[in-house]
């Protein structure tokens, strides 16, 4: 499965589901058939007597299809804490393989598969598998989203070289400007084209601004990720 991407993040609340929005919007825009995945959420309230995360539902609404919830969530839990706590307080375990099913089936009838993690690279979904094994099982390159603030060239660091410590296609990473406070913002981009062995893909402005995704769309169109 090569038509897709996997985001990943520096952290939570740095932005992917912000960036994997617009990636889709900017997809569809170009006549793209999307297909959209975010499938461990921890963190979901009762909606019509069933458990729905926001991520799932900001995707799935970019998307614009009739794709059933539990195809793109089939892991979600109420309480916001880590996902394979969530899971064994459930009683269930995060299944991977299940996963990569259903990424299949879903790939197979769209032209385009975007995949939000849940976290940053190394967290735990179960007592073996993390969010990195995951990507690795489905294949798909990876973006790393960047939130641009203090202490984030460390942790951007870190998850650019257990990317590539992990053997996946890294397709790049994206800057976001998610703190409108922060200083030396541009320093911090050139630091990190600087260490980071992979492309610069976006910078995202911050306040809602829309990004120009127009040559990271390019890519996939030209079929070439
Ligand atoms: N560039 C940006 N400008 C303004 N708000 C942003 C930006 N990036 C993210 N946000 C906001 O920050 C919050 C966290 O972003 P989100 O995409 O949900 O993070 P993640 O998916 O990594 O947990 C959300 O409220 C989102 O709308
Ligand atoms: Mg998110």
């Amino acid at each position: 499965m090569n038509e897709g991407v996997f985001v990943t993040g520096t952290d939570t609340e740095i932005g992917k589901t912000f960036f994997s929005v617009q990636l889709v919007k900017a997809l569809r825009a170009r006549g793209r058939r999307v297909a959209v995945m975010k499938p461990v959420a921890s963190g979901a309230r009762v909606i019509d007597g069933r458990l729905r995360n926001e991520d799932a539902l900001a995707l799935l609404a970019a998307a614009g299809t009739d794709q059933p919830y539990p195809t793109c969530n089939p892991f979600c839990y109420a309480p916001p804490i880590a996902p394979h706590v969530a899971a064994a307080q459930a009683g269930e375990w995060i299944d991977t393989q299940r996963i990569v099913t259903l990424a299949r089936e879903l790939a197979s009838r769209a032209d385009m598969l975007v995949v939000e993690g849940v976290g940053g690279w190394r967290v735990p979904l179960n007592e073996t598998e993390d969010v990195a094994a995951l990507a690795a099982h489905l294949r798909l390159p990876v973006i790393l989203v960047v939130g641009l603030r203090l202490g984030c060239l460390n942790h951007a660091l870190l998850s650019a070289e257990a990317i590539r410590h992990d053997g996946v296609p890294f397709l790049g990473w994206v800057a976001n400007r998610i703190d409108p406070a922060a200083r030396n913002v541009e320093a911090m981009i050139d630091t990190l084209r600087q260490r980071i062995a992979a492309p610069l893909l976006a910078e995202l402005p911050p306040d809602d601004g829309e990004a120009d995704l127009s040559k990271l769309v390019t890519r996939f169109a030209a079929g070439a990720p």
